[in-house]
């Protein structure tokens, strides 16, 4: 199993969700966050130019997915969060251990696939 990290533009929230649903990945957490992409702002001062860490509002979006999974839910990502500009964000990819269904007490990929 594998936690995606999709961290997008919000305004790309909405788009993310629909093809996340299309590509059959059903649980998915998402927060607000604040990020800085690594673009310096270069800021004024009365003792010279230094330079400013501007963060961004930005949607981190979280998915646990069984590991024939992955490629689909990376690609939906991108792809519904692309513009082509600076800032599109960031997809990370961690191995995951385990994972619990509390209801049932399913382990793992059972626990990450959805209930019918
Ligand atoms: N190395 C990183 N570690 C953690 N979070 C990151 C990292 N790089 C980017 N992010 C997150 O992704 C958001 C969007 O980053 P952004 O798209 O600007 O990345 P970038 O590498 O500058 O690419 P681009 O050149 O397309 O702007 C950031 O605001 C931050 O939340
Ligand atoms: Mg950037």
């Amino acid at each position: 199993m594998k936690l995606v990290i999709g961290i997008v533009r919000p305004e790309k929230t909405n788009d993310v969700l629909e093809a996340l649903y299309r590509a059959e990945i059903r649980g998915v957490s998402i927060s607000r966050i604040q990020g800085h992409g690594g673009e310096l702002d270069r800021v004024e001062t009365y003792r010279g130019t230094q330079v400013k860490m501007g963060l961004e509002d930005k949607v981190r979006f979280e998915v646990a997915v069984s590991d024939d999974a992955v490629e689909r839910t990376i690609e939906a990502i991108c792809a519904a969060a692309r513009t082509g500009e600076v800032g599109d964000g960031k997809v990370f990819v961690h191995d995951l251990a385990e994972a619990v269904r509390i209801r049932t007490g399913e382990r793992d990929v059972n626990a990450v696939s959805p209930t019918t």
